[in-house]
């Protein structure tokens, strides 16, 4: 079942937050804190062809800008939807940033059909994400996409 409890406190912090960056730190924050599997959580904000890396919780990734084409983060953006993957080191799109890390979730926050970026999470844990997981970070995403996308105007 999906944490309510959880995803209402995302959307409380989203909501209330003072901007969008202080939103987005608090997701991946909260996430990391309450979803210890979470071993790496950040966000990456499409620019222009390139994602780049903005708030994160976890060890500092190489990949701090990531073109549309490359990685699973790229693929996500591309096709515009959730990848789950289960084993990294099978996935021959996976650019790796750490060698505990063992699946990913990578879910793009859309605004429209226009993408603004990606909540990227790593497990160090094989498989960790299933469909609880999709389903939360798709809300959340959702409830960023409405703050990025005021921020922007
Ligand atoms: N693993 C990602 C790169 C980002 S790091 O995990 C933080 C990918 O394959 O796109």
């Amino acid at each position: 079942m999906t944490d309510t409890a959880l995803l209402n406190d995302l959307t409380s912090a989203v909501t209330n937050a003072p901007d969008a960056t202080a939103a987005m730190t608090e997701v991946v924050q909260m996430l990391q804190a309450r979803l210890p599997y979470y071993t790496w959580a950040g966000i990456y904000l499409l620019e222009g062809d390139t994602l780049v890396l903005g708030p994160y919780v976890g060890k500092p990734s190489p990949h701090t800008r990531i073109p549309l084409g490359r990685g699973i983060c790229g693929a996500a953006a591309t096709e515009k939807a959730t990848i789950i993957v289960d084993d990294v080191n099978a996935d021959p799109r996976y650019l790796a940033c750490s060698i505990e890390t063992k699946s990913e979730i990578v879910v793009p926050i859309m605004d429209g059909d226009q993408v603004l970026g990606e909540l990227d999470i790593d497990s160090d844990r094989p498989a960790a994400f299933g469909a609880d997981d999709r389903a939360l970070l798709e809300a959340v995403a959702a409830a960023l996409a409405a703050r990025l996308r005021a921020s922007a105007r």
